[in-house]
């Protein structure tokens, strides 16, 4: 199949969201731009259509789908909002939507099955983005799309990181440019803990857990219990197929004899004590100079992706802090070396 690309002109998205509606109405699939990553779309209410997501990006059918609205009314459409909850839920919308948060609820008849997996919640959120929004809205149902990776592979943040993805498989690409956050959405399931709303944090993202702790009790999910699990927490997602390495202390990485090394570098400063540690084949910097972590989110996948592609034969990444953004940054370099040095999982 040839994959089509359409450049969204930042003057008028309509071109380019008519263009997808009309693929998403034919009951295809599309990979289109959020603020996040790029998302593989398809009408959520289309079961063969969503089926063609599993298919596509080889996913396993028990890990439910992310369903994007156009509007916030419709939110009625997806989630049956339980009334202790309807408050807190009303509140997320009004400061964090549109935008990059995802929450967790219990599910309407309306969705099919496939899209959850079977679970009785479902994933649901309204992107920044004009195209991902734009495109529901116009379409009038909502959006099923997880990132438009090959299942447990580095999230896409660019056109072009989708077609080495996914060129040949899918129909169409809309090209919104590089995603402004470039890492995936916050998840919360949003339930009853002691009598008490709780967010549960499903996946650490762009909305941090000092944002929400201003709303309810954020907490993380016990392994056994009500709450709706996170298979996207599972080890082994976002993953290069070179390994990578993340160490505690720079001292912890010993390098092996005749083995080339890429250094995934905060700062790029010697200060941090990894950059004269080794004669690195290649260095990449996510924040030059700054170490600022909003700069290192929308950098990480796209730099884990270049080095995936240099040959060497491990890379390793420094640490960073884990306040705010950093958890979400962490969580995905420790979920990557996690996964690393195989086809992915
Ligand atoms: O930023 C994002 O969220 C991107 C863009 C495209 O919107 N989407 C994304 O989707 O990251 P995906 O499929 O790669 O990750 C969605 C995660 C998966 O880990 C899935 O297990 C979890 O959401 N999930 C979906 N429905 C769920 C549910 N009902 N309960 C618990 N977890 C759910
Ligand atoms: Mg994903």
């Amino acid at each position: 199949m040839e994959t089509l690309v359409e450049i969204a002109d930042f003057e008028d998205w309509r071109t380019a969201v008519d263009a997808a509606v009309k693929v998403l109405r034919a009951g295809e699939v599309v990979a289109l731009p959020t603020e996040t990553v790029y998302g593989l779309a398809a009408d959520a209410f289309n079961e063969e259509a969503v089926a063609k997501i599993f298919e596509v990006k080889e996913r396993p059918s028990f890990d439910p789908l992310i369903v994007h609205l156009g509007q916030k009314r419709d939110l009625k459409k997806v989630a049956a909002v339980p009334e202790e909850l309807a408050d807190l839920v009303k509140k997320l919308i009004s400061e964090f939507w549109p935008g990059p948060l995802t929450l967790v609820l219990p599910k309407t008849d309306a969705v099919p099955d496939i899209v959850t997996s079977g679970l009785p919640t479902v994933a649901v959120r309204m992107s920044k983005h004009e195209v991902m929004r734009g495109a529901a809205k116009e379409l009038g149902n909502p959006i099923a799309a997880p990132s438009a990776n090959i299942f447990g592979r580095i999230s896409p943040t660019s056109a072009s990181a989708v077609m080495s993805e996914l060129g040949g498989r899918i129909p169409l690409i809309v090209d919104g440019g590089a995603c402004a956050d470039g890492l995936e959405s916050t998840i919360v399931a949003v339930g009853m803990d002691g009598g008490k709303p709780v967010l549960w944090m499903l996946r650490p993202g762009p909305v941090t857990r000092e944002d929400l702790r201003k709303f309810a009790r954020v907490a993380k999910p016990k392994s056994s219990g009500d709450q709706p699990e996170a298979p996207g927490r599972m080890e082994g997602h976002y993953a290069p197929r070179t390994p990578l390495l993340l160490f505690d202390k720079p001292e912890d990485f010993v390098p092996e004899e005749g083995k080339s090394y890429a250094l995934l570098s905060l700062r790029g400063e010697e200060k941090d004590g990894y950059v004269g540690k080794h004669e690195w084949a290649v260095t990449e910097v996510m924040s030059p100079g700054s170490g600022k972590v909003s700069e290192v989110g929308v950098r990480l996948f796209h730099l884990l992706r270049k080095l995936d592609e240099s040959g060497v034969d491990a890379i390793v990444a420094e640490p960073v802090g884990k306040a705010r953004l950093g958890a979400a940054v962490m969580d995905r370099l420790q979920k990557a070396a996690a996964g690393s040095g195989s086809a992915g999982g």
